[in-house]
C-alpha cells in the first residue's frame, strides 16, 4: 500500500477487522516484507548475530500470512507465530505447513497477557507496529521487550519516514504541499488508502526501542521493490535511482548480546 498524502486530525489506524479482510488479498496488497527483502538484509542480520538458534525460541508477533517462520522457522526448537487476526492465522498455518514445531495464537500485542504468553530467544516484529497513536505504539514495543527473554535479540521491521520522502521526491514532486510535508514530517502519520499508519525517522525508532527497555540497538536499510510503492521497476524516472526501504532494528533485552554490523 503506497502512502498518498498526509493524515487528518485525528487519523484512524488498521482495526483488527481490517487485517481480517485484508488476509484474504495479502500478497497483492500487504508489504511482506521477507518476501520484498531481495538483498536478504534480514537473513544477513540473522547470521550475523553468530548464534546457534537449534535450542532457541522464535516468537514472532504480528506474523501475518506466516513467511518470516516460512522461512527461517526451521532454525529453531520451537516456534510461537501470534497475531490478532484469525483469518491471517489460518493463511499462516496452511503456507507453514512443512515447519513442525509451530504453534499459533491468537493475541493482541497492544493488549497482551503477559502470563499466559510465552516468550522468545529471537523475537521478530515485522510492520506490525504502526498505528497513529503514540501510546498504543509505546505499549507494543514495551510488550516486545517483555516477550524477549534475558540476553534474547529482537528484529523489528517498520516504515521508513525518510524513505517515503525520498519516493515524493523521485516520482511524486508536487503531490505534497509545503504543509502537508510539514505535518508529515513532524507527525510522520500519513494515509495509505484512506488509512493512517506511522512512518519512522531512523532516530525516532531508536529513541521508542530504547525507551521500552532494548539495548545495543542498531537500524539499518532494507531495501523494497519500486513495485512495492505502486510503480514498476522499469519506468524511466527510477533509472540510476536507489530503492525505497524499511527500518529493520536489532535490539537486545540486556545489551550483552551479540550485536549484528553494519
Ligand atoms: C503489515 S502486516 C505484517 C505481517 C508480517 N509480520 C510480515 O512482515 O509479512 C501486519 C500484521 O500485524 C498484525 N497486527 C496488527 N496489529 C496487531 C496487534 N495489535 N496485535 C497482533 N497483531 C497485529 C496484522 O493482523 C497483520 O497480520
Amino acid at each position: 500500500m503506497a502512502p498518498d498524502a498526509a493524515a487528518p486530525l485525528k487519523p484512524c489506524g488498521l482495526t483488527r477487522g481490517s487485517w481480517e479482510r485484508l488476509a484474504h488479498a495479502f500478497e497483492g496488497e500487504v508489504c511482506d516484507i521477507v518476501a520484498a527483502d531481495s538483498r536478504n538484509v534480514i537473513e544477513r542480520v540473522i547470521e550475523g548475530l553468530r548464534r546457534d538458534f537449534s535450542r532457541s525460541v522464535l516468537l514472532d508477533l504480528g506474523c501475518g500470512i506466516g513467511t518470516f517462520i516460512q522461512t527461517h522457522g526451521r532454525r529453531f526448537q520451537s516456534v510461537y507465530g501470534a497475531d490478532f487476526s484469525l483469518n491471517m492465522l489460518r493463511y499462516a498455518r496452511r503456507r507453514c505447513r512443512g515447519v513442525s514445531n509451530v504453534r499459533w495464537l491468537q493475541a493482541d500485542l497492544s493488549r497482551i497477557d503477559h502470563g499466559t504468553m510465552p516468550t522468545g530467544d529471537l523475537t521478530v516484529c515485522l510492520n506490525v507496529v504502526t498505528s497513529p497513536s503514540k501510546r498504543i505504539r509505546n505499549k507494543m514495543l514495551r510488550s516486545l521487550w517483555k516477550l524477549t527473554n534475558p540476553e534474547g535479540t529482537t528484529l523489528l521491521v517498520v516504515p521508513s519516514l525518510e524513505s517515503t520522502l525520498f519516493v515524493h521526491r523521485t516520482i511524486k514532486t508536487g503531490q505534497l504541499t509545503g504543509a502537508t510535508k510539514r505535518k508529515l514530517l513532524s507527525r510522520g502519520i500519513l494515509m495509505c488508502d484512506g488509512v493512517a499508519q506511522k512512518y519512522f525517522s531512523k532516530p525516532e525508532i531508536l529513541e521508542a526501542i530504547q525507551q521500552a527497555g532494548f539495548r545495543n540497538c542498531t537500524a539499518r536499510r532494507v531495501w523494497i521493490p519500486w513495485s512495492e510503492e505502486g510503480f514498476e521497476d522499469g519506468h524511466p524516472r527510477l533509472k540510476g535511482k536507489a530503492l525505497p526501504w524499511d527500518w529493520l532494528v536489532v535490539g537486545h533485552r540486556d545489551g550483552s548480546g551479540d550485536r549484528a554490523s553494519g
